[in-house]
């Protein structure tokens, strides 16, 4: 007998992508395999250019691992709960308690899972265009709709508060605020923060406010905690972790806080108790490294001031970036990445994704396409500038070299 039924991904996957790992990546293993050397700027994975775990979070962790056998707490180990409630109360926002921190297996499987707990079939969440792609992705796999709102480039990337208004429709549940941004590098003003809180505040939105680059702060620039704004009324979910500030994220580490009222808001904490209970708990022996993180020497200080190794990575893509003809780039005031604008009356781009993979076979270079953050036109890609400045220059200098060839 022949089996001839094709075995399919599930229909949920339909219109779920992912692009920063997609196909631009499968053609780069294709490269490698043939023996090309691909430098890879497509993730902002610290510890491949030379970026080392403080050492008090090894050894933490290696001190616990002979107790961290078992199953934790689903929610986490109650020193990290502690520390990260801790934190926030050293940032003012003084009623966090432990109860309202879930641990995870990085930020990505705290979305997940408070997305699969929160969307219901339809439900439309407000996410920022340009955005983390894992967002869209995540509340299209949940049977959400994912609503783009407009990060404005000639505003320095902030967010456009009445093309958010304009979104709104009565099956608006949910707005994801990503700040510091990923991919634009933006640190939101503590009056735009205000001003999206206070959209949620009057349209009765949940916030979701991706955090996770939240030490990650170039030139004096300051972040401001949605939660902050959001203050006992508005119902707030703040993600962060060590994957980023303490470049750590293979260890898998991250959490998430609820505040706001949270009275209102039993029904769905259930909902995301369960789902955590379900999966276990997340990974034990880094879980242990949080409260080592939060208390210890903050040595990310050291990587975003001048001379810091962050800092002068940035400025310089920056700089190198904009001295490309056709090529402009907003200044990032944090994060690791730039997104560039290629001018179309220059480079005249039809499909971001084939122009990324022409640079890719040419160039031997990796980066993404600014489509693949749900930009609506196929003029940005986004440059990791985490490669130290020599490897930086050389990998902005084949990218000149190569849009020399489009004009
Ligand atoms: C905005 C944003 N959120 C979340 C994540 C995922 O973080 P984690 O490693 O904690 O899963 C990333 C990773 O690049 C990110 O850029």
């Amino acid at each position: 007998m022949t089996l001839v039924r094709p075995i399919r991904q599930s229909r949920k996957l339909h219109n779920v992508r992912y692009d920063v790992r997609g196909p631009i990546l499968v053609e780069a293993q294709r490269l490698e395999a043939e023996g090309h050397r691909i430098l890879k700027l497509n993730i902002g994975n610290p510890a491949p250019f030379g970026f080392e775990a403080p050492e008090a979070i090894l050894a933490d962790m290696i001190h616990h691992l002979p107790e961290s056998q078992g199953y934790s707490d689903s929610q986490g180990i109650y020193s990290a709960r502690t520390a990260v409630s801790q934190f926030y109360q050293q940032q003012g926002l003084l009623d966090v308690t432990v109860e309202d921190v879930f641990i995870g297996n990085g930020v990505s499987e705290l979305i997940s899972m408070v997305l699969q707990a929160f969307v219901d079939d339809g439900n439309e969440i407000l996410v920022p265009a340009p955005d983390y792609p894992l967002w869209t992705g995540a509340v299209t796999l949940a049977g959400g709709v994912p609503v783009h709102y407009l990060c404005d480039e000639d505003d320095d990337w902030n967010p456009d508060l009445a093309d958010i208004e304009s979104k709104i429709t009565e099956n608006t549940h949910a707005i994801v605020i990503i700040n510091p941004n990923n991919p634009t590098g933006a640190v939101y003003s503590k009056a735009t923060v205000e001003g999206l809180v206070d959209i949620a505040r009057r349209h009765e939105l949940v916030v979701f406010a991706d955090e996770i680059y939240e030490k990650i702060l170039f030139d004096g620039a300051v972040h401001h905690h949605a939660a902050k704004a959001a203050g006992s009324d508005v119902l707030c979910l703040t993600f962060s972790g060590l994957s980023k500030s303490y470049r750590v994220c293979g260890y898998r580490a991250g959490w998430v806080m609820i505040s706001g009222p949270k009275e209102r808001a039993t029904d769905f904490l259930e909902g995301l108790t369960l789902i955590a209970n379900m999966r276990m708990c997340a990974n034990v022996p880094a879980q242990h490294a949080i409260q080592t993180a939060l208390g210890g020497y903050q040595s990310i200080q050291e990587l975003i001031g001048p001379g810091g190794r962050f800092y002068e990575q940035s400025i310089l893509a920056h700089r190198l970036l904009n001295d490309i003809p056709g090529v402009s780039s907003v200044r990032p005031q944090g994060a690791l990445y730039c997104f560039p604008r290629l001018d179309p009356e220059v480079y005249p781009i039809e499909d971001d994704e084939a122009f990324v993979i022409d640079l890719l076979r040419a160039k031997k270079l990796l980066v993404t396409h600014g489509t693949g953050f749900n930009w609506p036109t196929p003029d940005h890609f986004r440059l990791v500038t985490l490669p130290d400045v020599a490897v930086l220059e050389e990998a902005i200098g084949r990218i000149a070299d190569y849009l020399a060839t489009l004009r």
